[in-house]
């Protein structure tokens, strides 16, 4: 793993350790925390359901795990920060880790509909309401301390692909991605999918949490962090469309002669990956990937294409089109933004093509 930070531990796995399999090992995951893993055994955690409920709930863990049925569901995960060391490039995001393009990961997940847990305690008005998601960690970011939170619309809530999660690629939940229990929020930014989640709070506006009320938003680029009203810009919730060219790495030098152009494409929330175009001339020509088959409307779509590389410099350029007819834009400094989100520009891999 490239590891950013140990305290709190932030690291993702190398481009190329990515590119081996659609569903990314546990131990290849990318992993974001803004403060210290909790340890909670799952005889131990309790979930407390309340707010704007017909009946509050506690549910222990096996009550959330027998009580319900299970259901399994491959999706892709991908933090809001995926990809600003391509905004570095531009101007240097102070004060945030330089994720690269590997700030993002796929897996099975197995867990509870967390809309029939809404529906038992009496949910079922999407109306204008917001879910909102508490967990027991602390954040040194926050300004007083706070525990981590964040929420999701009720409309988003309750549809079938959000889950209660326990397991993860078949194994329970491991600690660091959330154990015992975390909620999946497929097509939305890895925020907003809480881990160690304690409490679900049904309510009529969004969450006030620093990590939902003031991190996560795209700031204006001539906005300072530092002296902007906390709550500007715009709050991240969907995710945009976007890829990655994962092997060979920007940077990299190659043999000439046959290579594969690997990476992945994610259309993120209810949209799909139509079409990735390669290009081996810094974009002024372009063909088409082969696209692997999608393996759940919620998961990214890894994507390959061989190219007969003569010695010298090469610049390799993708971009990904979704089922809306939208294609990537083209410039990561007309997206740069003061914390560095959602860079989903066209990405680039300038290589050296050795005899
Ligand atoms: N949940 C809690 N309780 N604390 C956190 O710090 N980080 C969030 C989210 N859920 C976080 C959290 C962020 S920003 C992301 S991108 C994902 O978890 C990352 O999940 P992972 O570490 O399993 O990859």
């Amino acid at each position: 793993m490239v590891v950013h930070e140990t305290t709190p531990f932030n690291a993702e796995p190398p481009l190329a350790v990515l590119a081996r399999a659609d569903i990314t090992p546990v131990s290849d995951f990318y992993s974001r925390n803004h403060g210290p893993v909790p340890k909670i055994e799952p005889r131990d955690w309790r979930l407390s359901v309340n707010g704007l409920v017909e009946r509050e709930l506690t549910l222990t863990y096996d009550e959330l795990t027998s009580h319900f049925t299970p259901h399994t569901l491959i999706a892709t995960l991908q933090c809001a920060g995926n990809r600003r060391a391509g905004f570095n490039e531009i101007e240097e995001i102070e004060g945030e880790d330089p994720w690269r393009g590997g700030a993002t990961s796929t897996a099975q997940w197995r867990g509870t509909r967390l809309a029939d847990v809404l529906s038992a305690a009496g949910v079922t008005d999407p109306g204008g309401l917001h879910v909102a998601f508490a967990a027991p960690d602390v954040s040194e970011l926050a300004s007083p301390p706070q525990e981590y939170g964040s929420s999701i619309p009720l409309s988003k809530a309750l549809s079938p692909e959000v889950l209660l999660a326990w397991e993860m690629n078949g194994e329970p939940l491991p600690e660091v991605h959330g154990g015992p229990v975390r909620v999946v929020v497929p097509g939305y930014i890895g925020a907003r999918s809480v881990k160690w989640v304690t409490a679900i709070t049904v309510q009529d506006k969004p969450s006030d949490n620093y990590f939902q009320a003031q991190a996560y938003h795209v700031l204006p680029a001539d906005a300072d962090p530092e002296t902007t009203e906390p709550s500007a810009g715009i709050s991240l919730s969907s995710i945009a469309l976007n890829s990655e060219i994962l092997v060979p790495e920007d940077g990299a030098s190659v043999s000439a002669g046959r290579q594969t152009v690997r990476g992945y494409a994610f259309a993120g929330d209810g949209r799909f990956i139509e079409r990735v175009d390669v290009s081996l001339d810094g974009g002024r020509s372009w063909r088409q990937a082969e696209l692997q088959a999608q393996r759940s409307p919620w998961s990214w779509r890894m994507w390959s294409c061989d190219a007969d590389l003569a010695p010298g410099g090469v610049e390799i350029v993708a971009r990904a089109w979704d089922s809306s007819g939208t294609m990537q834009p083209e410039s990561a400094a007309k997206l740069w933004n003061p914390k560095g989100y959602a860079n989903n520009s066209w990405p680039r891999a300038r290589v050296t093509v050795c005899e």
